[in-house]
């Protein structure tokens, strides 16, 4: 059996190409499966998974949740909200009394960046990144390039740009290494003080005019406006921003070409997306959704199998 270049999953800096093919060629095993009638296999039946969220998720948890009740893994769930965390307990002393119950995988969502990697020096099980802070969301950007090989035969060649907030996204740095790994060209676009500086260094284009973007690109990737990770206003008001920046039917039909619309969500509809092509047939949207739980099967099945 084929096996991945490591024992976590914490960032997409660290997969080879290779890493990431073998991901997308389980995952379309996977898919075949939960379109089955019957969408379980026993691949992970004696594997005990931890899903520890220190921040809020509604895509990423429900769909790893689902990923592992698939593959017939044991399944538990902590959130920090409701958590003797509100006591003072450290990350390594809630982790370590989790993996006390036999725990041999641990998904974690944190809002620090690092945290995963700091936990993969200090505890045994596997590690899986479900969005460190501003750094990186990995299983993001796999479903996410996995949805523009599915819609368009292949990442490679295909020129994609990543609009919005890119300062403050887990999701843009992701999908960066993932597609250049790949042999996509990427470009970054949005406001100039929601761009850090050092982006241009990473080998992307970079453009601050939507319109522009939209003429480059095959596949336009559109993130929210992070106001949770805001400290300072980085644009005069939201109804600037969606004047500027926000995408809209009559954009996509002055071009002379189709694109392919994607978002990871949670969309602010109105604001970076107008509802009339979140909706459109242009979306891919909800296929990205549904191919997290193959992408996700596939690290959880191939991370298992790394010990
Ligand atoms: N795309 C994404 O990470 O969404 P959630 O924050 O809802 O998990």
């Amino acid at each position: 059996m084929q096996q991945l270049s490591t024992k976590h999953l914490l960032g997409i800096k660290g997969l080879t190409a290779d890493d990431i093919q073998l991901i997308f060629e389980t995952a379309d095993n996977f898919k075949d499966v939960i379109n089955r009638p019957i969408k379980k296999v026993p691949s992970l039946r004696d594997i005990t998974i931890a899903n520890v969220f220190f921040e809020n998720s509604t895509r990423t948890k429900l769909s790893f949740e689902l990923a592992e009740k698939r593959l017939s893994a044991d399944v538990i769930n902590f959130s920090s909200s409701n958590s003797s965390v509100k006591k003072g307990e450290t990350l390594v002393d809630t982790v370590n009394n989790i993996l006390s119950m036999k725990v041999d995988m641990v998904v974690m969502r944190h809002s620090s960046p690092g945290a995963p990697h700091f936990l993969s020096k200090n505890i045994s099980a596997n590690i899986v990144n479900a969005g460190d802070g501003t750094h990186e969301h990995p299983t993001q950007a796999l479903l996410d390039a996995f949805s523009i090989r599915e819609k368009l035969g292949d990442v490679a060649g295909k020129k994609v740009a990543i609009i919005g907030d890119i300062l403050h996204s887990r999701v843009a740095l992701s999908n960066i290494f993932c597609l250049q790994k790949l042999g996509a060209e990427v470009m970054v676009c949005g406001p100039v003080t929601l761009l850090p500086k050092y982006i241009s260094s990473l080998g992307v284009k970079v453009e601050y005019d939507v319109k522009k973007a939209l003429e480059w690109c095959d596949v336009a990737n559109i993130l929210r406006i992070q106001l949770e990770r805001q400290q300072i206003k980085y644009f005069p008001s939201l109804r600037e921003y969606s004047l500027y920046y926000g995408v809209d039917k009559k954009m996509l039909d002055q071009l002379d070409k189709e694109i392919v619309i994607m978002h990871p969500g949670p969309i602010n509809r109105g604001v970076e997306l107008n509802s009339d092509v979140a909706d459109s047939e242009h979306s891919i949207i909800l296929n990205q959704v549904e191919n997290g739980v193959a992408i996700r099967m596939a690290v959880l099945y191939l991370l298992a199998g790394v010990k």
